[in-house]
């Protein structure tokens, strides 16, 4: 019996005293303390709260924080301060300090996934990719996009309104929203039709179940070992969805480098200088890859990782705005009549005539609305980035 209490004390100490004084003595332990944020947790109280963080719970705790705190305020996990910054004058701070401009630990978890593109890479690798895409997002090549977005989002109307009216009351929209800003990223930044492959369900289902998993593994701290997350299971199934994933993107860009030759056209890569001239012709964003593959700037693995990147990037981001839009609209019906009688009105005005560019900005209620939509469920509702 004494045996077993010693040894029960043992495990305890282990566990808990020597955590617990070795997490007092860090400096960023004591620099949460009476910065207006919630006050340290013990180290058996951190765990224990990190063991109810969920996938669901993780924003509302945020938000609750954000709520009784009413300012960006620290806080203390597992050896590190973390700030949730919710005024826009701090962000402005940060985002203008080249001292925070490191991405966090936590965007290691995404390498597997996207490789070392654009979103996770730093330094002279990310200026130079940067330089490379920055002419395929300039706001002229938009309107060459235009077309397909109309086009895209009279499909995904007309599917809304082939439901069956007994089932328009609940609607799953992400799976119907997904398909569409997919299709759309496909099209303009790819220049690939997904008509033509089979994959992008496939690509959809594991895109999600991917999500799942590098979420759990940002939320569980003893899954952020590769040891660990190997030995519980988890590397297994990120790699089996992760396969399917990679397929596709690499077909896309098989599909779109053959239709290159086949063409006989050259893509080239663009200077800095082309970003802002009118003259140069402009490719979408893969062209713009394969074309600097042609100058030696990028290779087969780089494209992959930007491809991944922005597939990913452009139709997660944007389908979860428009499924939050959409379930906001139904929410307010008075606002909803407001925005379809603004629409109503610019499209009289054109006499039946396609929408142009320019007609976009005349639609001001409805860009209001969408961007208090965005601002209360944000697609993106958190980056972390260390110092
Ligand atoms: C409503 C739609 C969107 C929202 C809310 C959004 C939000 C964001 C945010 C917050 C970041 C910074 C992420 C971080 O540092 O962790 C980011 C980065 C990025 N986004 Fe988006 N995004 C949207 C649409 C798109 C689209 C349509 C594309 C592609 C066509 C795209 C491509 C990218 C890329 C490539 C990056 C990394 C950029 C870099 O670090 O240089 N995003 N986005």
């Amino acid at each position: 019996m004494l045996h077993f209490v010693v040894i029960l004390f043992v495990i305890f100490v282990i566990c808990v005293i020597f955590p617990e004084l070795y997490f007092r003595t860090l400096t960023s332990y004591r620099t949460t303390i009476g910065v207006g944020g919630p006050y340290p947790k013990p180290f058996w109280q951190g765990l224990q709260f990190a063991l109810k963080l969920n996938r669901e719970n993780i924003f509302t705790h945020l938000r609750t924080y954000a709520e009784t705190f009413q300012k960006s305020y620290a806080f203390f996990g597992f050896g590190m301060v973390y700030v949730h910054i919710i005024k826009a004058e701090d962000m402005e701070k940060i985002l203008n300090s080249s001292k925070h401009a490191k991405k966090s630990f936590l965007y290691s978890f995404l390498v597997p996934f996207l490789g070392d593109g654009l979103l996770i890479s730093g330094g002279t690798k990310w200026s130079q990719r940067r330089r490379i895409l920055t002419p395929a997002f300039h706001f002229n090549i938009l309107q060459q996009f235009l077309k397909i977005f109309q086009e895209e989002s009279v499909k995904l109307s007309k599917k809304l309104f082939a439901l069956d009216p007994e089932d328009r009351g609940i609607v799953n929209l992400p799976p119907l929203t997904s398909r569409h800003t997919l299709d759309t990223i496909c099209e303009t930044a790819m220049g690939v039709k997904l008509d033509s492959l089979e994959e992008p369900d496939a690509y959809r289902n594991n895109i999600y179940s991917t999500a799942r998993l590098l979420v759990d593994r940002s939320l569980q701290p003893w899954l952020a070992s590769d040891v660990m997350f190997k030995l519980l299971g988890y590397q297994e199934k990120l790699d089996k969805c992760l396969k399917p994933i990679h397929f596709f993107t690499r077909k896309v860009i098989q599909q779109r480098r053959g239709k290159i030759l086949e063409a006989g056209t050259t893509p080239m890569a663009s200077t800095n200088e082309d970003i802002y001239s009118e003259k140069k012709q402009r490719y979408a964003m893969l062209d713009t890859l394969l074309g600097a593959e042609q100058n030696n700037l990028i290779d087969a693995e780089g494209i992959r990782e930007e491809v991944d990147t922005f597939t990913f990037e452009g139709h997660d981001t944007t389908a979860s705005g428009i499924t939050m839009i959409l379930f906001c609209l139904a929410g307010h019906p008075d606002v909803q009549q407001k925005v379809y009688e603004e629409i109503r009105g610019v499209r009289e005005e054109k006499n039946g005539a396609p929408m142009e560019i320019g007609d976009y900005s005349n639609l001001v209620y409805t860009d209001r609305v969408i961007k208090e939509c965005l601002r209360i469920y944000p697609p993106v509702p958190l980056i972390s980035l260390d110092r």
